[in-house]
């Protein structure tokens, strides 16, 4: 097989771009022996039963939650960033978990140890991301002692989901953060395709369309796996094949528009080394799971990856909320049931316009 798989007790220091602005050691803490389970297993004995239709998470529209979900996730953020460092629950532990899978943290298998893992621009990077804020979710749920707490998810690809949610703007909340861009705050609008280095002026209507219209050119005429989901990525490739249209923009664009406009790599949100230390990446990674989601299901269905057993065997590790090692792969993620949540269905207004 040519599947991908980091060897994951190897994890050494990480590629930072010049200046960077903390050097974090990315690697995780192992457990001496080195053990880990299967998903397989561990979805057969988890204590988050999916076929049990009361349990199954619902992940909702960040901007149509009420104060006390808003309340749940700001303590659930809290308690996370007040664990010990070095608790792979911490806050900082996991957006480290994204440094290290992001900038090169682990060498791929034997013998292709000189090349270093990148979930980015490829085929891997829907069901990583998948993945990773799965078990954030757990651990987050877990720790408020609430099995069915789900994420919002940013829906930035609807009218009034294209501002920063304002509870993660407030002052002394868990979720607010300082290094973001000072002009990109609520109400302003999220420009979809964003362009960092000459940003566009538009009038809120001008934006609002503009909007719209990108996300039927990156959804809908997107329409092949290697045009939405990007390139296959396999054992002994270079890193960084080629991203699928949502992982260019607005995935990417928007972690430009928010990160900081002072700091030499828009820190935090605008770097892969940091991007997981703003509490809102979450948010954003629930809306770009959930549009993956939803493009599987456009017109009757797309087709993926899940004929090729290069990507389905595809594998990764992550602690869970019972500091459980996971050894996970991309054929356990596909069904977002079977992980036990879905998203809240929303009106999509770009579903239907004609650029
Ligand atoms: Cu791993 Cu939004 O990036």
């Amino acid at each position: 097989s040519r599947a991908i798989s980091p060897d994951f007790t190897k994890c050494g220091p990480v590629d930072l771009p010049p200046n960077a602005i903390t050097s974090p050691y990315c690697c995780p803490t192992l457990a001496t022996p080195f053990k880990f389970i299967d998903f397989k297993d561990y979805i057969i004995n988890a204590t988050y039963k999916y076929k049990n239709n009361s349990s199954i998470r619902v992940r909702r529209a960040a901007h149509l939650v009420d104060d006390e979900f808003i309340a749940k996730l700001e303590k659930g953020i809290a308690i996370m960033k007040s664990l010990p460092n070095d608790d792979p629950r911490n806050f900082i532990q996991q957006a480290k978990v994204h440094c290290a899978y992001c900038n090169g943290g682990y060498p791929q298998k034997h013998p292709f140890q000189d090349q270093k893992i990148d979930v980015h621009r490829s085929w891997l990077f829907f069901p990583f991301h998948r993945f990773y804020i799965y078990f954030f979710e757990r651990i987050l749920g877990t720790l408020i002692g609430d099995p069915s707490f789900a994420l919002p998810y940013w829906n930035w690809d609807s009218i009034q989901g294209m501002q920063i949610p304002s509870y993660f703007t407030t002052p002394n909340s868990s979720l607010y953060h300082k290094l973001r861009h000072y002009k990109h705050m609520p109400p302003h609008l999220v420009d979809l395709n964003y362009d960092i280095l000459s940003p566009k002026i538009r009038t809120q209507d001008q934006q609002i369309s503009y909007n719209l219209a990108f996300m039927y050119k990156q959804m809908v005429l997107a329409n092949t796996k290697e045009l939405f989901m990007g390139s296959p990525y396999r054992l002994g490739d270079p890193a960084q094949p080629g991203p699928g249209s949502v992982e260019l923009a607005p995935h990417n664009t928007i972690h430009d528009w928010l990160g900081a406009v002072d700091t030499p790599n828009h820190e935090d949100m605008g770097t892969f080394y940091t991007a997981a230390r703003d509490p809102i990446f979450y948010a954003h990674h629930s809306n770009v799971d959930r549009l993956w989601e939803l493009w599987t299901k456009l017109e009757g269905g797309r087709r993926d990856y899940r004929d090729d057993p290069n990507w389905l065997d595809s594998k990764f590790f992550f602690y869970d909320e019972n500091l459980n090692l996971v050894r996970v792969k991309v054929r356990d993620c596909l069904d977002t049931k079977l992980l036990g949540y879905v998203y809240e269905e929303v009106d999509l207004p770009w579903l239907n316009v004609n650029p």
